[in-house]
């Protein structure tokens, strides 16, 4: 039986068994990155298919599902947290199903710590493994017992799954799976497995299904896009994939995440510069400005050559927004080779930097390594790097002040809702007086800057 059909029939039946308690409601809660939000849409889909209504409130909710992450143990322990926050609330509903996914339960020995520890949880299962749901939850249904289903990293691609997406401007289309860096401190290569593209007509259909909707904003995601393609019968690079999805009709911005330098090519930096739905933003995770730590991170590249990029890029678009992703404290690292983490820093001058305490991630290289730094040094390194980032965020913001932007109205401002925030083009929070409709493209002239966000007002 093909897995759609036993899908399908599941679904039936899990309908048909929950028909007789009225409406029910759906939980879904995910921790970690933007492809796990993606992989929830899918959860989300097949929650509506089986007959849940989606509440946002545990109190509520007959059907708790968690998306978990398993790339620093803080997201670990917060999911620990909360599964054991639940069993009070199970005590109390016993009808209840809960429900653990995604990339911490593609991890054995987390797998048995629910299995022993949280016996209030019904339904175990691994990132990728979504479809799988509806039968898992009729086999909890009709035989009142727990369900574990061990982790399975190798699952094709499975197209014409329902989705129901979060609301918001944006629309997030997955365009492979995986990722086979085996950088030495990252677990995703072996909770997601080896890496696995979708056919571009797959991944066009579902841009020009979000382009006919009116997405202002189409997010391309993947572990490692760059090297999307390769694995196709046909091959395909990323950045012939950018072109076709620039090709399709609609007013909308395109960005994608994320890149690995050692794969950004001039060929992608060309298109980027070419194509003017591309929006002038990059995510190129640098994770150190040490070639010694770079060479043990397993990175295949050097510090001059990431610069390199940077300047080939900038060259070609000058007004590029460049983010990144850094690791401190990686095991063996000395203060000098932070230090030289902190030059690049200064001498890139990133408009936004994501900063990270090395978290030991059991089963990878450098979790093995000598030279573990301590949890108070780690900090200190966090907080000299932030602060210095602090500055540079800052003065990047302030250039722009005097500029006319185009901004995508997301919506009211979370912290003065009489106020309405957008993105630019480049990806800055903006703030400013409405009125304007959301999920509409808007000129906003920018009249101060402050570290995480922009202040401006709507130019006719
Ligand atoms: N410890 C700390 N940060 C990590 N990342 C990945 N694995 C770890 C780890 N073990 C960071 C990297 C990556 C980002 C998504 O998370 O910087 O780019
Ligand atoms: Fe992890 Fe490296 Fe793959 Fe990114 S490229 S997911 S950091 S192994």
């Amino acid at each position: 039986m093909t897995d759609s059909i036993a899908r399908e029939q599941a679904v039936r039946r899990v309908r048909e068994l929950l028909a007789p308690r009225g409406p029910l409601c759906a939980l879904i809660e995910t921790f970690g990155c933007q492809q796990n939000e993606a992989d929830s849409d899918k959860l989300r889909g097949l929650l509506i298919e089986m007959g849940y209504r989606m509440t946002d409130d545990r109190e509520q909710a007959d059907f708790i599902v968690l998306n978990t992450c398993a790339v620093r143990e803080h997201a670990e322990l917060r999911v620990l947290g909360v599964v054991g926050a639940l069993k009070a609330l199970k005590d109390r509903k016993p009808d209840l199903v809960i429900a653990v996914c995604g990339c911490m339960m593609q991890q054995e020995h987390r797998v048995r710590e629910i299995k022993t520890k949280y016996r209030h949880v019904d339904i175990v299962f691994g990132a990728g493994l979504y479809h799988r749901l509806p039968e898992l939850l009729k086999t909890v249904l009709e035989e009142r017992r727990r369900e574990i289903t061990l982790a399975d990293n190798t699952v094709e691609i499975l197209e014409d799954l329902p989705t129901a997406r979060r609301p918001g401007v944006r629309g997030d289309v997955t365009v492979m799976y995986g990722c086979d860096n085996y950088c030495s401190y990252c677990i995703v290569p072996y909770v997601r497995g080896r890496e696995r593209s979708r056919a571009p007509g797959r991944v066009l259909g579902e841009v020009r299904e979000l382009a006919a909707a009116g997405t202002r904003e189409i997010m391309l995601l993947g572990q490692n896009v760059n090297s999307y393609g390769h694995d196709l019968a046909q091959p395909c690079s990323f950045a012939q994939l950018l072109r076709q999805v620039c090709e399709v009709p609609g007013d909308f911005w395109v960005r994608f995440m994320t890149s690995h330098p050692k794969d950004a090519s001039h060929e992608l930096f060309e298109t980027m510069a070419q194509c003017k739905k591309i929006a002038p933003q990059l995510h190129l995770p640098v994770q150190s400005g040490s070639d010694r730590v770079l060479e043990a991170m397993n990175r295949r590249y050097t510090a001059a050559q990431y610069l390199a990029l940077v300047d080939d890029l900038r060259a070609l678009m000058p007004d590029i927004a460049l983010s990144s992703d850094i690791i401190v404290g990686f095991p063996g690292e000395s203060e000098g080779e932070f230090r030289e983490t902190l030059a690049l820093i200064e001498r890139v001058r990133f408009d936004n930097l994501y900063t990270f305490a090395y978290s030991p991630r059991a089963g990878t290289r450098a979790a093995a390594l000598p030279d573990q730094l301590s949890p108070g040094e780690k900090e200190r390194r966090l907080q000299a790097l932030m602060r210095a980032q602090e500055k540079i965020s800052r003065e990047r913001n302030e250039a722009l002040v005097g500029s006319v932007q185009r901004v995508l109205v997301e919506g009211a401002s979370k912290r003065d809702k009489s106020t309405l925030a957008g993105r630019t083009a480049g990806g800055k929070l903006v703030h400013f007086a409405g009125p304007a409709r959301e999920n509409t493209f808007v000129d906003v002239k920018i009249l101060s800057a402050a570290t995480w966000a922009l202040t401006g007002v709507i130019i006719e």
